[in-house]
């Protein structure tokens, strides 16, 4: 029986077991996913004796995936350049780290919104702390000519400006209201209409008709970005599917088979919160 594992610390809200559970019932694999709290001090310990313990692999979540990026092999581009790694599995006794938050932002936009790169200009990304890096990663990789960075803290943007590129442009929060005009994609990367959280404040009217609206916060489904965008008549994307399609090529490396992020797999996490 091979058995993964997320580690955080804390733990308890991690959602990855009840997906990887989900994908091992439909397969009929006999595994197991368990969740794991790990004090930091402890980590390095964790991480060394994985195999010992029976593991194949495993998520890696808040506060650990800097340190997951320092202790294990990284030959993945994304997990290098955003120094974190969320995926680890074992290749014999070396144990390879990977980050698929990039993949599940795209995978989601490609398979909720098909087409949405096509003509990829400017993007606007609201917030600048780790998953707006993911985003910006995606975003370029797919072309897009100009990504306008807005944050509360300006100098949290400009540092992200500097670490991509002159396509990433850092602006002040007040000003993303004002080059709304001319964006193909607008992105929520702040915690900014999260439950209990307070709602996104933009006036979304100068987006043009053909916009897409995308939130990664996904408690709730619909955050008030996206029923404003929707009672305008954009195309949204609400943030669920990143979470589960960032869940994708973790469970293929250690189970061997690749799971479909299916309308039963998002109910099923809906109905859990
Ligand atoms: P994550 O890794 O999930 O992206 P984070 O690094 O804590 O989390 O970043 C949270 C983002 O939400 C930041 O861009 C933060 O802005 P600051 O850099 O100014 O802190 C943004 N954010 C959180 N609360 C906010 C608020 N009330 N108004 C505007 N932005 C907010």
């Amino acid at each position: 029986m091979k058995r993964a594992f997320v580690v955080g610390y804390p733990i308890s809200h991690s959602r990855s077991p009840l997906i990887h559970s989900f994908w091992l019932r439909e397969a009929g694999i006999e595994g197991s996913y368990e969740r794991l709290a790990v004090e930091p001090a402890a980590f390095p310990d964790f991480i060394n004796t994985l195999k010992q313990q029976g593991f194949v692999g495993g998520n890696v979540t808040v506060p650990h995936k800097e340190e997951a990026f320092r202790l294990a092999f990284v030959d993945d581009p994304v997990a290098r350049d955003l120094h974190a790694v969320n995926t680890l599995w074992l290749e014999g006794d070396t144990l390879k780290g990977a980050n698929t938050d990039v993949v599940g932002f795209l995978a989601n936009l490609d398979q909720e919104a098909p087409g949405w790169d096509g003509r990829l200009g400017r993007a606007v990304v609201l917030g600048a702390g780790g998953a707006s890096r993911a985003v910006l990663y995606g975003l370029l990789q797919r072309g897009a000519g100009e990504i306008l960075l807005a944050n509360r803290t300006f100098e949290r943007a400009q540092a992200l400006a500097t670490h991509f590129g002159p396509k990433v442009k850092p602006m002040a929060w007040e000003e993303a209201g004002a080059v709304l005009p001319g964006t193909d994609i607008l992105v929520n990367t702040t915690s900014l209409g999260m439950k209990g959280q307070p709602p996104l404040e933009l006036d979304l009217a100068g987006l043009p008709e053909t916009a897409l609206v995308t939130d990664i916060v996904y408690v709730p489904l619909e955050t008030p970005l996206l029923a404003k965008a929707r009672s305008l008549g954009l195309r949204t994307v609400d943030g669920l599917g990143m979470l589960l399609h960032q869940a994708v090529p973790g469970f293929e490396r250690w189970f061997g088979v690749r799971p479909v992020v299916s309308q039963e797999l998002r109910a099923l996490v809906l109905a859990d919160i």
